[in-house]
């Protein structure tokens, strides 16, 4: 495996949903484990667990739950479309794409499934609550970042990935499964299989319109 730059793997890594059926090796899961807790977090607890699912049987039920989740998903996005023009360039993206419902069908057959699990109780937050300010960004801040090192691991190793929070929808269902306790939530499903398309390069808004000098509004002179 030929190794890439650290600006190479964020230029190019992008959402992966078409797999071969090659296996992906215990230790590139260790690997891609391993940095996923070099992450930070809120007063560095940590709250970060996971469950490495390679079972075709239980890969297949949390494939079903998906792909309910993802017919109510998409339901939804045609119904915003009506007057939402953020929605309307996503299903204009599907269109010229062709629409996901390939990879919710497929998502059982992906090699390695790993749900990311927030262990409410290292962060004493049992639950989001509105009323205390900052906690909620804090408490999700507190796991994504170990999420975005997974994916990069995995471009580092050549492999695909996808951020998916699909499953959430049956979220009860897929905890009474695996035997997740009350106090875990399931923040993030990514399967991971050797791809059958290209990487990047990424589409995204030019850095440019996104930032302000000083204060809101002040963009900086061009030249
Ligand atoms: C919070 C969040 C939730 C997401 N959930 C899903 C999902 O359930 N299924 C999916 O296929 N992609 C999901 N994605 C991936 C996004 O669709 C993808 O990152 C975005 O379209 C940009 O595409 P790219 O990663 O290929 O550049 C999610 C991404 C984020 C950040």
């Amino acid at each position: 495996m030929t190794e890439i730059s650290l600006f190479e793997a964020i230029y190019t890594q992008r959402s992966i949903r078409k797999f071969t059926d090659e296996p992906v090796s215990e230790e590139a899961i260790a690997q891609i484990l391993e940095a996923a807790t070099k992450a930070p977090s809120a007063g560095n607890r940590q709250p970060w667990e996971f469950i490495v699912i390679r079972d075709p049987q239980t890969r297949q039920i949390i494939g079903d739950y998906y792909l309910k989740a993802f017919r109510e998903y998409k339901a939804r996005v045609l119904e915003q479309a009506k007057t939402l023009p953020a929605a309307r360039e996503q299903v204009a993206r599907w269109e010229r794409r062709g629409p996901p419902d390939a990879f919710a069908e497929s998502l059982s057959t992906i090699p390695v499934l790993i749900l990311v699990c927030l262990n409410r109780e290292k962060l004493g937050v049992l639950h989001d609550d509105p009323e205390q300010p900052g906690q909620i960004p804090s408490t999700y801040a507190s796991i994504y970042p170990a999420v975005q090192n997974m994916l990069l691991a995995a471009r580092g190793l050549g492999l695909g990935s996808v951020l998916t929070t699909l499953h959430c929808r049956y979220e009860q269902e897929i905890k009474a499964l695996l035997g997740i306790p009350d106090h875990v939530q399931t923040v993030a499903l990514i399967p991971i299989g050797h791809p059958a398309v290209r990487f990047g390069p990424t589409t995204r808004i030019p850095v440019q319109q996104l930032t302000h000098y000083e204060r809101w509004g002040a963009r900086k002179e061009k030249g």
